[in-house]
C-alpha cells in the first residue's frame, strides 16, 4: 500500500482499445412498450456506441453542468451526444447539488434534477432520527428498530444524559455535526467529560458489536434510486460497495479478499469514506469489496445472504416511506411535473455480529468519485443504468421554448387535470373504511386514462431497470402501505397490478394496450421519423362516452359493495 502515491488518484473508465467501429453500436432510442408512450434516451457503457440522432433532435440533446457533476455522469452522457449549456432553460438533464425547495419551480417539464424537494429529512442525522423515531412511536419497535440510539443535542441533552448514567461505565458513542459527509467531524468519545460545548450535535450510541471479517470492521454502501414518490418507485442497485475501516491489514484477510473479489482494489485515499472511525483510523486506507463479494464469502460460510438482503430492502423502503409525507407536499407546492425529480441515495449500513443490518445514514448526494477500477466498476454501471431508468425524453420543440416565457404552461407532461370521473373514482377508494383484498382488486375492473398513463409508465420504467431490482411496489409489498401517513390512490393501484401481473407481466402489458384502446386512450401510431412533432405524447382525457362507461360502472361496485355488506 505504501508505494501507492499519495494524492487522490482518479481513475477513469480504460478507454476501449482499437478503433472506434470496433464498438457495438445502439439505437439512440428505446422504444417504450406501448404505441402511446414517448420512447426514452439510450445510455451506455464504454463498449458501446450510442448512433446519432438527426441533427434537429440532437440540437436538443443539452446538459447543465455544475460542479459537482461527477466524471462518470459526464462520460456516459457524452457519449450519448449530450453537450454542455449554461443557458437556464434549454438543458434536459443536470446532475448537482440539492437546493431550496422553492428552487424547484424554475425547473421546465422537460428537464430532470437528481433531486427531490425536502429529501433532508432523511438526508440529515438528526431529521432521519427524529423521523424514524416518530415511525417507531407509532408502528411499534418491532418494525422500526434498525437504527442506533441517537441524541439531538441541545435538544436531547437530558436523555443522553440519564441514558450516559444508565449505560454503565464502558461505553462508547460518537459525535457528529448534524450536516456533516464524508466522515468530516466524527469522534468517538467515552466519558461525558469529552462531550464538546459546541452545538447543535448529534450523538449516537456505537454499535460495539458489529460483524467482524477477519477481524476487520466494515459497512455497506447500497445504492437505493427513487424515480417516483406518487406514486412511489424505489429501486435497489443490485452491486454496492463494503467498506473496511481497519489500518490493519493482516495476511489472512489478503488472502481473502484475493479469494472473494476478482474485482476489489485497494482505496487510495480514504476521503470518501463516510464510515465511522475513531480519530486514529482516520489517516488509515481503507479498503473496499465488492457486495457480490460480500455475498459469496458469506455463503461460503453457509450464511443465508438472500435474508440478509430480504432484511436490507426491507429496511430501506420504511427509511424512504419516512420522508415520503414531506416530499410529496413540497412537490405538490414546488414541482410542475412528476417528470422533473428523481435521487439516487446512498445508504451506509452495518451489520451487527447478528447480521442484522443497521442504517448509519443516508446521503442524498452520494460520492460518485472513482479512485479504484472497482469504484470505476461499480459506480459506472450504475449511473448508466439509472439514467436507462430515468426515462429520458426528447422534448418537443415548443417545450423548450415555453419555459422560456413561462407564461404559457406547456402542454404534455404538465401534472394531470383529473377529470370529475377520476377524481370520483379516486376519492372512492381512499375514503372505504373498511377495505379487503377483494376490494381492492377492483380498481383495476375500470381504468381511467390517467392510471393508464401511470401503470404504463410504471412497466416501461420496470424494463428497463438493468441491474437494479425494484423494492417498491413488488409484488410482497402490500404490507408497507400502512406505515404510509396518508394512502394514496396510485401507490393502491401500483400494488394491485403487482398482485395480479406479477408473474405474468407479458399478459398485463397487453391488457394495458387493449384497455387503452376502449378507453379513449389517444393511441395514435408513433410514426418512427417525427417523434418530436405531436402524436405521442398526449393522453386525452375521457370522452363523454367513457365518462358514463366509468359512471356506469362506479354505481355498480357501489351496489356490489353495499350488498356485500
Ligand atoms: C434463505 O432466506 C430466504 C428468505 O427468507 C428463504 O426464502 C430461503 O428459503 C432461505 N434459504 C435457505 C437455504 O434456508
Ligand atoms: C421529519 O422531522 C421534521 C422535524 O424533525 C418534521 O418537520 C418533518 O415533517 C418530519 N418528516 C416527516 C416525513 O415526518
Amino acid at each position: 500500500i505504501s508505494s501507492l502515491p499519495l494524492f487522490p488518484l482518479s481513475i477513469e473508465e480504460p478507454m476501449t482499445l482499437g478503433t472506434e467501429d470496433d464498438r457495438e453500436e445502439r439505437p439512440a432510442l428505446v422504444p417504450s412498450l406501448f404505441p402511446f408512450m414517448p420512447p426514452t434516451l439510450y445510455f451506455s457503457t464504454a463498449n458501446e456506441k450510442v448512433e446519432l440522432l438527426p441533427v434537429e433532435q440532437r440540437r436538443l440533446l443539452k446538459w447543465k453542468m455544475s460542479t459537482v457533476t461527477p466524471n462518470v455522469v459526464k462520460n456516459i452522457i457524452g457519449r450519448s451526444h449530450f453537450k454542455v449549456t449554461k443557458k437556464s432553460h434549454d438543458w434536459l438533464g443536470c446532475w448537482g447539488h440539492h437546493m431550496k425547495s422553492p428552487g424547484f419551480k424554475a425547473i421546465g417539464e422537460h428537464q430532470k434534477l437528481n433531486h427531490f424537494p425536502g429529501t433532508f429529512q432523511i438526508g440529515r442525522k438528526d431529521r432521519l432520527w427524529r423521523n424514524l423515531s416518530k415511525m417507531q412511536v407509532s408502528f411499534g419497535k418491532r418494525e422500526f428498530n434498525f437504527f442506533p440510539r441517537t441524541f439531538v443535542l441541545p435538544h436531547d441533552i437530558k436523555l443522553l444524559r440519564k441514558a450516559w448514567e444508565d449505560g454503565g461505565s464502558r461505553q462508547k458513542w460518537i459525535i457528529k455535526p448534524p450536516a456533516s459527509a464524508r466522515g468530516i467531524g466524527i469522534q468517538v468519545i467515552h466519558k461525558w467529560s469529552q462531550m464538546p460545548r459546541k452545538r447543535p450535535l448529534l450523538v449516537q450510541k456505537y454499535l460495539h458489536k458489529p460483524y467482524l471479517i477477519s477481524g476487520n470492521k466494515f459497512d455497506l454502501r447500497i445504492y437505493v434510486y427513487v424515480t417516483s414518490y406518487d406514486p412511489l418507485r424505489i429501486y435497489i442497485f443490485t452491486d454496492g460497495l463494503v467498506r473496511f475501516a481497519s489500518c490493519k491489514y493482516s495476511s489472512s484477510m489478503k488472502t481473502l479478499s484475493n479469494k472473494f473479489m476478482h474485482l476489489t482494489n485497494y482505496s487510495v485515499n480514504k476521503k470518501n469514506s463516510e464510515y465511522q472511525t475513531n480519530s486514529d483510523d482516520k489517516a488509515c486506507q481503507g479498503h473496499k469489496w465488492a457486495l457480490k463479494a460480500l455475498w459469496q464469502y458469506l455463503g461460503s460460510r453457509g450464511i443465508n445472504t438472500t435474508l440478509i438482503w430480504e432484511k436490507i430492502k426491507d429496511i430501506v423502503i420504511k427509511t424512504i416511506i419516512a420522508s415520503e409525507p414531506y416530499v410529496n407536499s413540497l412537490l405538490k407546492m414546488h414541482v410542475r411535473t412528476s417528470y422533473s425529480c428523481h435521487e439516487l441515495f446512498g445508504f451506509d449500513i452495518m451489520l451487527d455480529e447478528n447480521l442484522k443490518p443497521w442504517i448509519l445514514e443516508v446521503n442524498i448526494s452520494p460520492s460518485l468519485h472513482s479512485n479504484t477500477a472497482l469504484d470505476v466498476s461499480i459506480k459506472g454501471q450504475m449511473i448508466r443504468d439509472l439514467l436507462n431508468l430515468a426515462g429520458f425524453h426528447i422534448p418537443q420543440k415548443d417545450d423548450v421554448v415555453a419555459t422560456c416565457s413561462s407564461t404559457s404552461s406547456s402542454t404534455s407532461r404538465s401534472k394531470p387535470d383529473l377529470s370529475a370521473d377520476e377524481k370520483v373514482k379516486r376519492a372512492f377508494y381512499l375514503t372505504q373504511r373498511y377495505v379487503d383484498q377483494d376490494f381492492l382488486s377492483t380498481v383495476l375492473d375500470v381504468l381511467t386514462p390517467e392510471d393508464i398513463r401511470v401503470l404504463a409508465e410504471s412497466e416501461d420504467e420496470l424494463s428497463r431497470r438493468g441491474e437494479f431490482e425494484r423494492i417498491f411496489p413488488s409484488p410482497t409489498s402490500s404490507r408497507y402501505l400502512r406505515f404510509f401517513e396518508c394512502p394514496r390512490y396510485l401507490n393502491i393501484l401500483l400494488d394491485q397490478w403487482e398482485h395480479k401481473y406479477w408473474n405474468n407481466r407479458m399478459k398485463g402489458i397487453q391488457d394495458l394496450g387493449s384497455s387503452s384502446k376502449s378507453r379513449c386512450v389517444h393511441t395514435q401510431p408513433i410514426n418512427k421519423h417525427t417523434h418530436t412533432s405531436n402524436s405521442w405524447t398526449h393522453i386525452e382525457s375521457s370522452t363523454s362516452l367513457c365518462v358514463c362507461t366509468f359512471c356506469v360502472c362506479l354505481i355498480f361496485y357501489l351496489c356490489a359493495f353495499l350488498l356485500r355488506l
